[in-house]
């Protein structure tokens, strides 16, 4: 399979440029900027890009690649911060310049190789401190802004080419194009990364595996996918295992247990662990508590269940490339970003050796192998859903009875947006409650009953989510069938709060 490495300096942009050259079929992988020059061989890349990053080439602790890497003749690519570290290295000059954001007007001037085809102006995307006030001596400018006069220069002889701009952001227009350019044309690689082929080249390596595979199973898409593709390396060599904490959707655990035993006869055992994780849940109200109880019980069932069915060798998780990258396993600038993650660390209460046949993939190709292995497109579409379950929709303590509104309630938010085609356009849906209530009229009788509240939003990455504008009609359809439909329940209202400055979930 033909690769393309790219180097990260540390721009928040280095995984997209991956994404992109995926995108269109070739393998594209992020390592870190101080590679070695060896162990950059090994890759036997068809060609290597530069990232962005934060840093000025002057900067005394500006990250620098190894030299090395100049001299292996691979075509290279060198993104902003890459471009001018492609300057400098080549007798250039770059200067410190006015920062410059947002889109600027790309003029092409030599439309061979790596703008082939891009027409005569582009609107390409910017965001950058220093620039290239001299190009280095054999290189040509093949691109200019208003106020980057060098914003895409080239060596022909090198097979070496900097731009100023950022082609992997959709703010570049053409930008897939000038990747594909350097990408296909340039360095000549096949187009031959499907995840057909990635199932059988990763099925052909774990079939090699020895001993016995545990993997915990949600119903989600990233262990269901990790679980199928085990599955069909080593058969019943896999065991998965399904906590039921009693903290799920409406009949939940009933499709899960159905999807993994009838529909992919998987080695599956189901533990119903509600009882004990609602009982360790009793008389508490406060959220990171709950969180905690439900993480800790978790662990306690899965090690009983690990110690008494095994020996197991290998414990499979269903990491994806953004969650490694995320872990600073990249090790690139970016730092860690967040360090929750159990990426390429062993629980150590189990001894188990770690299995994460997606930490190369983006949650999009997960879909695509969902697809291809034939999961019923209701578990793939499904919306995200917190790892603690209705734990945190439940505002104060979990009861059974506020478990069941809850449960009863998020079905009909679920089940009308459906019906009015609108469940795949939003980020989640689903309603919480708490324990205040509010006076309603039953009947002839006054009753005092529970308040639901629904929570529709949309978001592309969970980091920022805005309310949906649904219907009236359909809040009112809603509401309606939840204070017909659900005993108990008198007020129905709608949260129309943001992230930030509030949080998808109540708690
Ligand atoms: P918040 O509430 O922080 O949620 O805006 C952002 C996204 O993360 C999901 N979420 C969780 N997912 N374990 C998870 O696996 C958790 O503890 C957790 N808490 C929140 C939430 O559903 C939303 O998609």
């Amino acid at each position: 399979m033909d690769k393309i490495v790219v180097l990260d300096f540390g721009s928040q942009y280095s995984h997209l440029i991956c994404r992109r050259i995926r995108e269109f079929s070739v393998y594209a992988e992020l390592v870190p900027y101080d590679i070695s020059s060896e162990d950059l061989q090994k890759h036997s890349p068809k060609g290597v890009i530069f990232s962005g990053g934060p840093s000025s080439v002057y900067d005394s602790k500006a990250p620098i690649p190894d030299d090395g890497i100049f001299n292996l003749n691979l075509p290279l690519l060198g993104i902003c911060y890459g471009h001018q570290i492609i300057v400098n290295k080549f007798g250039g000059k770059v200067k410190r310049a006015n920062k410059e954001y947002g889109s600027s007007l790309l003029t092409i001037d030599s439309d061979e190789d790596l703008l082939n085809g891009v027409g005569e102006s582009v609107r390409a995307w910017m965001s950058h401190g220093d620039e290239a006030e001299v190009i280095p001596p054999g290189f040509q400018v093949i691109g200019h802004t208003e106020s980057a006069k060098a914003a895409a220069i080239c060596s022909k002889e090198k097979s070496i080419f900097g731009i100023q701009f950022h082609p992997e952001v959709v703010h570049t227009e053409q930008g897939t194009e000038i990747l594909k350019n350097f990408v296909l044309k340039v360095c000549g690689a096949q187009q031959d990364w499907t995840m057909k082929g990635f199932i059988e080249s990763e099925v052909e390596k774990l079939s090699k595996i020895d001993g016995d595979v545990l993997c915990g199973v949600s119903g989600g898409i990233d262990s269901t996918v990790t679980a199928l593709l085990i599955h069909k390396a080593i058969g019943d060599r896999l065991k998965c295992v399904f906590v039921n904490n009693g903290l799920l959707r409406l009949n939940e655990e009933k499709e899960i247990e159905e999807m993994f035993k009838n529909n992919f006869k998987l080695n599956f055992t189901s533990i119903d662990a509600s009882n004990v994780f609602l009982s360790k849940l009793k008389g508490e109200e406060d959220p990171e508590r709950k969180r905690k109880i439900v993480g800790e019980e978790f662990i306690s069932v899965f090690t009983k269940f690990a110690e008494n069915s095994g020996p197991f060798k290998w414990l499979a998780q269903g990491t994806l490339y953004p969650d490694v990258i995320e872990s600073g396993v990249s090790k690139g600038p970016a730092a860690v970003i967040k360090s929750h993650h159990n990426v390429g660390g062993l629980p150590d209460w189990l001894n188990l050796k770690i299995l994460e046949p997606l930490r190369e993939l983006y949650k999009d190709e997960v879909r695509e192998i969902a697809k291809i292995l034939e999961v019923p497109e209701k578990l793939f579409m499904r919306h995200p859903f917190p790892g603690p379950g209705l734990a945190v929709r439940i505002i104060g303590e979990v009861t059974p009875k506020k478990l069941q509104i809850c449960k009863l309630a998020s079905k009909i938010v679920e089940d009308e947006l459906m019906e009015a085609n609108l469940y795949k356009d939003v980020w989640q849906a689903y309603a919480a409650l708490g324990d205040d209530k509010a006076v309603g009229v039953v009947g002839d009788e006054r009753k005092y009953g529970n308040i639901v509240m629904i929570r529709v939003v949309d978001s592309i990455d969970a980091m920022t989510a805005d309310w949906t504008r649904l219907p009236h009609g359909l809040l009112e359809k809603m509401s309606n069938r939840i204070t017909n439909e659900i005993e108990d329940v008198t007020w129905v209202t709608y949260t129309i709060s943001s992230k930030p400055p509030a949080t998808i979930e109540p708690q």
